[in-house]
């Protein structure tokens, strides 16, 4: 594999203690296909990764179906990703080998065995007991991968408080190593299955695996997407669209429990991390986002997060671990009496007319083109704030009613 031109210096400005393990920035690789080898944790960890989970290992390897990976897209750009894939195609005993092989120029870089078994004790602990010896770090259940049918496999157990508090339980009596129980979106209830998890013993849980999805349908022929000879699966969902059902799960839990919680689901920028941690993660893993841009993209990820907690004059990232969570309410919270109304930078507007069609057909009627600009009628405006995020240009904010109580002039 041909590796990046520079082995990146790690400096210990974002190192990150967590469940007593040194990570040398809170950026790992989530369980998926850039940690499906030890050749390529060796890239990552070389550009400069804080740590990695591995591509899911059980007792017995599983087979991928091809295609297995569709993008989906809006236009040109990527909103998100779904994938039909199970755990690692790589058997156990190729993983002792694997593991061996990033000890072996890796020492000390932390390695969590994403791990998964079904309903006996021996799926887990047998895994446990062999991959122990290699030095990994500590394992995170896997609990959560959606593209299983069977009963007690992946999803289905993360689902079931009873059977995943059992699983916990086989998995703690292995190990003193921490153990991390990665669980689903696909529930009513995630901090119930948090709560199940924390019971049995669990030092931490990760949130989120992906979200159930069916990718879309080929019009011509009605296969499912993607198509494996004109058949397909609900997929797991990850990317960019996933971020705020995941930011929402790791903030209700970190509201809800003393657990840890790492942030997992369409972190792309450091700005994603930094919320991550600002609803209460400790530490990030990111899929997607490597798939789509590499590892390099960690130099960015790291750069960003560097910078933004000097500026904030914080020590380390964990320093603002759940600085947003008292801000996170429930409806009654909130102060029904502030009114906003739009106002439009006139200076700046082209009277494209988007704000227009959106206000008469999802907001009050209040914007109309006048002289080729966009005006508010600050009478009619009831301030909802559409204007603002379908203004292609960032040209409407919200202003106190108070300030403006007659059309715009
Ligand atoms: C192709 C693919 C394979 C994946 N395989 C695993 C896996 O083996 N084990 C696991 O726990 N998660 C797996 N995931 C889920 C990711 O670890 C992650 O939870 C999810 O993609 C959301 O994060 P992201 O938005 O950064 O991708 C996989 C994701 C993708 C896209």
């Amino acid at each position: 594999m041909k590796s990046p031109l520079f082995e990146v210096r790690i400096t210990s400005r974002l190192e990150t203690k967590f469940l007593g393990i040194t990570f040398p920035n809170p950026f790992l690789l989530a369980a998926g296909p850039p940690a499906a080898n030890g050749a390529m944790i060796v890239e990552a960890f070389k550009a400069g990764w804080g740590g990695a989970v591995t591509k899911t290992i059980a007792l017995e390897p599983t087979e991928h179906p091809s295609p297995r990976i569709y993008v989906i897209k809006a236009g040109r750009d990527k909103r998100g990703m779904i994938d039909i894939e199970l755990f690692s195609d790589l058997p156990l005993d190729r993983w002792e080998k694997e593991i061996d092989m990033i000890r072996a120029s890796y020492p000390e870089r932390p390695i969590i065995a994403s791990i998964a078994g079904g309903g006996s004790p021996k799926e887990w602990q047998e895994v446990i007991r062999r991959l122990e010896p290699h030095g990994v770090n500590g394992y995170e259940m896997n609990v959560s991968c959606p593209n299983f049918a069977e009963e007690k496999k992946g999803e289905k157990l993360g689902q079931d408080p009873e059977a995943l508090e059992l699983a916990v339980r086989w998995v703690r009596e292995a190990t003193d190593l921490p153990v991390i129980v990665k669980l689903t979106p696909n529930v009513t209830d995630i901090v119930a299955l948090a709560r199940a998890a924390a019971e049995a013993g669990a030092d931490a849980v990760t949130a989120i695996n992906s979200l159930s999805g069916l990718a879309g349908i080929d019009l011509d022929t009605f296969a499912p997407l993607p198509t494996v000879e004109g058949i397909s699966i609900f997929g797991g969902y990850g990317g960019p669209a996933l971020k705020p059902v995941s930011l929402r799960c790791t903030a209700s839990i970190a509201q809800a429990l003393p657990i840890p919680v790492i942030g997992c689901g369409g972190i792309a920028k450091w700005q994603d991390a930094a919320e991550y941690l600002a609803v209460g993660a400790s530490v990030v893993e990111v899929c997607t986002a490597v798939m789509w841009n590499g590892y390099q993209i960690i130099e960015k990820l790291t750069k960003g997060l560097e910078l933004y907690l000097d500026k904030k004059g914080y020590g380390t990232p964990t320093d603002i671990t759940g600085k947003a969570l008292p801000s996170i309410g429930t409806f009654p919270d909130l102060d029904l009496s502030v009114k906003l109304v739009a106002s439009i930078d006139e200076d700046s507007c082209n009277g494209c007319g988007i704000c227009v069609r959106a206000c008469a057909s999802g907001g009050y009627q209040a914007i109309e083109i006048d002289d080729k600009l966009a005006r508010v009628d600050f009478l009619k405006c009831d301030g909802c704030g559409l204007c603002v995020g379908v203004c292609p240009l960032g040209v409407v904010y919200m202003v106190p009613r108070q300030e403006s109580e007659t059309f715009q002039d």
